[in-house]
């Protein structure tokens, strides 16, 4: 009798789940209309001069994960902070490192970015470390044609000395003439390209600056940053770079200024020039999104819907845990365990895991793959969840199913329902296969006794 209604139970557990997983298929993300309020800008930003505001190695992020709640920084909120500075007094700066690497979807993602930022937020663009390692030619199908976002770099160059991206550029601002242009470490490596010493590089500019002034964008080191505002008279603003903390206020250096910027784009920084203090927003998680980069994002992900991307061995690694794995075996999914564990396979079905998939799918994350690697079963491997597959719907994979923990399963099922002792057909669970997916970015308060508690399941 026990059994009957155990079964029944997980019956009724497993309609229900594939009911949810149906009805959240077909649902796309809730639509988002915000108008901005007119807020007055505070004191510090008041006048008539103009706003510098800047970010750094934003790594393309369009919006955070969402894993956890409370994630700072993506420009799909601070392009909406960004939209409260007066467009007339407004220089908006993307210093290095706003590539999101070499996998073909973070190309995409890295041109949906530059896109986006470009049509919210009408930033310049310069050059850092992450760029100059993607090589020239990844880094030329990057840089936008005249009409995206404008990109300079005073010290990169091919290596046959042709230019990649110009130099500089001149803007007027709120009764300034400014010339804005960006210097990338000299130790950066990439092939194709050549980087010369970012004085050298910089000082044909001065002589032709005609009463501008100069405003350059540093991915260097702190000591690197002075001594570049002391080795270039004339220089008037340099934002960088590699620095631990962002400089509350502008650092004087002669007639100089010096900032320092945070990093991973968690905050933008704001100077109203010639003011003794910068500005500091935190990107939190209650600035309204800003409707552009929203409909970017939206159309990011029905791209990645569409296409096929060579598959990125790191994220591969995510889920195919290596170890004792018996050769041979391959994925059976969750359900194929069900029928012989089944208080493991009902706490499984109650607990987050079983809903990954569904996670995804609410915020219309469904076919990216740097959210799948951690939220399905053996992410596009040959037996594992296929990315862009969902016909038959591969629910059984499609969550962190019990496999992502103990390996695959076909061996162990076939052993056990032939009636055979087990062969260490399975690997064994540790920390650290928790670790893989529960790493600090995705699940900062991640406490294995405490998680283990939440999902205990098996011997006691
Ligand atoms: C490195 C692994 C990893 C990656 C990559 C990842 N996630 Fe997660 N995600 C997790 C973990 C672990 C949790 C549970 C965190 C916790 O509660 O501590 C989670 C939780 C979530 C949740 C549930 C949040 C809640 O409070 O209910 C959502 C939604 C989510 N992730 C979306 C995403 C999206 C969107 C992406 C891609 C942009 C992504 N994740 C990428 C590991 C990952
Ligand atoms: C035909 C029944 C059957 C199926 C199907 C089955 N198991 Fe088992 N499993 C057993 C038995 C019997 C044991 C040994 C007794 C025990 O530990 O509960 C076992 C033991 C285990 C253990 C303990 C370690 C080990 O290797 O002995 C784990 C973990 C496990 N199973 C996971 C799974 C997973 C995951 C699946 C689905 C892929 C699965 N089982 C499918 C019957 C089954
Ligand atoms: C393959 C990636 C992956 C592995 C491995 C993994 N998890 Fe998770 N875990 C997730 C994801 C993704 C979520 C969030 C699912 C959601 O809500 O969308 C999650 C959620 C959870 C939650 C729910 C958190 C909450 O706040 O309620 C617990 C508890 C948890 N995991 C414990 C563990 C433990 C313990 C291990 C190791 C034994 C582990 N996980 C291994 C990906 C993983
Ligand atoms: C998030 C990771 C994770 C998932 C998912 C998971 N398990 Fe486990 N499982 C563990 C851990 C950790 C243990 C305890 C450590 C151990 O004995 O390996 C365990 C223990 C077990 C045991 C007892 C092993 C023993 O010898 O005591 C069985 C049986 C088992 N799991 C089956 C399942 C089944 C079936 C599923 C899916 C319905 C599943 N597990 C899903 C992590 C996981």
């Amino acid at each position: 009798m026990m059994v009957v209604r155990v079964v029944l139970f997980v019956i009724a557990v497993l309609a229900v789940s594939a009911a949810v997983w149906w009805w959240l298929r077909g649902a796309g993300p809730a639509p988002i209309n915000v108008s901005l309020p007119s807020v007055p800008l505070p004191q510090e930003l008041a006048g008539d001069g103009v706003l510098v505001a800047w970010v750094a190695q934003a790594g393309a992020r369009l919006e955070p994960c969402g894993c956890v709640a409370g994630m700072h920084g993506g420009l799909v909120r601070r392009a909406s902070l960004i939209a409260k500075l007066p467009r007339d007094r407004r220089l908006v700066l993307e210093c290095g490192g706003w590539s999101g690497g070499a996998a073909d979807y973070e190309r995409l993602r890295t041109a949906t970015y530059l896109e986006a930022l470009h049509q919210s937020c009408g930033a310049i663009v310069g050059l850092g470390t992450a760029e100059v390692r993607l090589g020239a030619t990844h880094l030329a199908s990057l840089i936008p044609g005249p009409d995206g976002a404008p990109v300079v770099c005073a010290n990169v160059t091919r290596s046959d000395g042709r230019p990649l991206v110009p130099a500089s550029l001149r803007r007027h601002i709120a009764g300034r003439d400014l010339v804005i242009t960006s210097v990338a470490p000299r130790d950066s490596i990439g092939d194709g390209l050549v980087v010369i010493d970012p004085v050298q590089a910089l000082l044909p500019l001065i002589k032709n600056l005609g009463g501008a002034s100069l405003v350059v964008m540093a991915d260097l080191e702190e000591g690197a940053l002075t001594e570049l505002a002391r080795s270039i008279p004339g220089i008037a603003l340099v934002v960088g770079g590699k620095v631990g903390q962002p400089s509350r206020e502008p650092i004087a250096v002669g007639a100089a200024r010096v900032v320092h910027v945070a990093n991973e784009g968690k905050t933008l920084g704001v100077w109203n020039w010639g003011t003794p203090l910068c500005a500091f927003d935190l990107i939190h998680d209650r600035i309204p999104d800003h409707a552009q980069v929203r409909s970017a994002i939206r159309s990011y992900q029905e791209r990645l819907a569409t296409l096929d991307l060579a598959p990125d061995e790191r994220l591969a690694g995510m889920t195919m845990l290596s170890g004792s794995t018996v050769p041979g075996a391959h994925y059976v999914g969750t359900t194929a365990c069900t029928a012989c564990h089944i208080s493991a396979a009902i706490t499984h079905s109650a607990s987050r895991h079983a809903r990954a998939l569904s996670s995804l799918m609410a915020k219309g994350y469904r076919h990216d793959p740097d959210c799948l690697r951690c939220h399905v079963t053996g992410l596009d491997l040959p037996d594992g969840f296929k990315r862009r597959g969902d016909d038959p719907p591969q629910a059984h994979l499609g969550q962190v199913g019990c496999e992502t923990c103990h390996g695959r399963g076909s061996v162990h099922v076939a052993e056990r329902s032939a009636g055979r002792p087990a062969s260490g057909s399975l690997q064994p669970v540790t920390p650290a296969t928790c670790q893989r997916c529960h790493d600090a970015e995705n699940s900062p308060n991640f406490d294995y006794p405490t998680y283990w508690e939440r999902i205990r399941h098996g011997h006691p």
